[in-house]
């Protein structure tokens, strides 16, 4: 099955008779409670998988301080201090756009006048999607009688910002609704799977790419849109410009070995992009944008993982994964054919910031992920790669593969980019190149 980047039918339930994107999906793709339930399932069923195992000799290293050293074994604060006034989704069932305003407890379908589609655009960045797909008004009256509460009206000034623009009414003038579909990402496939092992299987991780340089797997990427790859600027600033033709991007792959076969001819890259902030001392800022000379075909081994909520900060303790081809071994010297996977929770930038751990190394473009006695962690050859937790039902991209002093050693967790201080600077170079 190939879907093409821009026109992704929608994973939604195929039986919704009222949909009023009904008629434009396509055979083939999974319904979406097939997928959520799937997820679950597996999460609850996957054994917590190392991507690096540490040698026998290592040993936690002695600690100085024991104030710190308590601090560092302190669990995390896991209440949310979440700014977010007014909240948005999409149902699944209708697509209809509903939000949420801060005070009122109940979510509201939003009324079609004044709507347009730079509003829609805005939606969807907000929700992490990186563009509208579709949107229209739907008719009240097709949609029954379920929508009672009130609904929610762009208001008539301008406004400057997007939390301003919704106010409540009783009723809409126009007697329809806003339904909207966004680029559709994060999600996976149904594919057949390996309990218990710590190899990844095909289609798990579907935006994964490994970036050849020079004929060598170099470093990890991530899929965000049909020719947009999202890595690490360490991975490429190095590199002049004329030996572009160097680089080639395998996706739909877990092992490297099958990158080179006639099947996976790889991606020819038209275009390096690293961020201008770019700090190659302090790692601040350590994100590149990679785009394809021709766009990937999208499938169940390929898709593109969606970008974070605006404002909004997962918490410490949040369960997220990373994925790489990168050491298996803090001494290693080789990569492992078969793509690794493993759990690894948020590390709260004040925990990672303290004396014990990274001593205010930590910017605020960055953000750590691991555990305070080591021994899970990415490593060299992961960079660039994703750092993904799921949210809303779908995966999103919350970091970038970016330093760590050593791998896998305790109060040295993985240090990560953070993607959701460069939404707009993504935006802005899709965009614009
Ligand atoms: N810089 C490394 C690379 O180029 C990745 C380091 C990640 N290290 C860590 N301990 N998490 O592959």
């Amino acid at each position: 099955m190939s879907l093409d980047g821009d026109t992704l039918s929608v994973i939604e339930n195929p039986v919704a008779v009222s949909h009023p994107f009904h008629s434009e999906k396509t055979a083939g793709v999974a319904g979406a409670k097939g997928v959520q339930g799937w997820l679950k399932g597996f999460q609850s069923t996957t054994q917590v998988k190392l991507l690096l195992r540490p040698s026998s000799s290592q040993s936690p290293v002695g600690l100085g301080d024991t104030k710190e050293t308590s601090f560092c074994n302190v669990t995390e604060d896991i209440s949310v201090s979440d700014s977010r006034k007014v909240f948005y989704r999409i149902s699944p069932e209708n697509s209809l756009l509903e939000i949420q305003l801060g005070k009122l407890p109940t979510w509201l379908p939003v009324c079609y006048e004044r709507w347009n589609s730079s509003l829609g655009t805005l939606v969807c960045r907000q929700l992490g999607y990186l563009r509208l797909t579709k949107h229209k008004g739907v008719n009240l009256t097709d949609i029954g009688p379920n929508y009672t509460d009130g609904f929610i009206q762009i208001t008539s000034e301008q406004k400057s910002s997007l939390e301003n623009m919704w106010q409540f009414r009783r009723s809409c003038i126009t007697g329809k609704v806003i339904a909207l579909q966004c680029f559709e990402c994060g999600t996976r496939a149904k594919l057949p799977r390996i309990i218990g092992g710590v190899e990844a299987t095909l289609g798990r991780w579907p935006w994964q790419v490994s970036l050849y340089y020079s004929n060598r797997h170099t470093c990890g990427g991530s899929i965000i849109t049909s020719q947009w790859v999202v890595t690490a600027a360490h991975c490429v600033h190095n590199y002049r410009l004329p030996q572009i033709s160097s680089w080639v991007v395998y996706a739909g792959i877990v092992t490297r070995s099958s990158a080179k076969t006639a099947q996976h001819a790889g991606y020819a890259v038209e275009k390096i992009i690293y961020n201008k902030n770019y700090n190659h001392r302090t790692h601040d800022s350590d994100i590149a944008l990679m785009k394809l000379r021709t766009p990937f075909n999208f499938s169940d081994t390929i898709r593109p993982i969606c970008l974070p909520q605006h404002d909004y900060d997962l918490p410490g303790g949040t369960q997220c994964w990373i994925s790489g081809w990168g050491y298996t071994q803090p001494d290693g010297v080789h990569s492992p054919d078969t793509l690794k996977e493993a759990p690894v929770p948020i590390i709260s930038t004040k925990k990672c910031n303290s004396s014990c751990m990274y001593n205010g190394e930590i910017t605020a473009r960055m953000l750590c992920a691991g555990y305070t006695e080591g021994k899970v962690d990415a490593c060299q050859g992961d960079s660039g790669g994703p750092l993904v937790c799921q949210d809303d039902n779908v995966w999103r991209l919350v970091g970038v593969v970016s330093w760590g002093t050593g791998c896998a050693e305790p109060n040295h967790p993985g240090v990560y980019t953070k993607v959701a201080k460069f939404l707009g600077w993504i935006y802005e170079m899709i965009e614009n190149y």
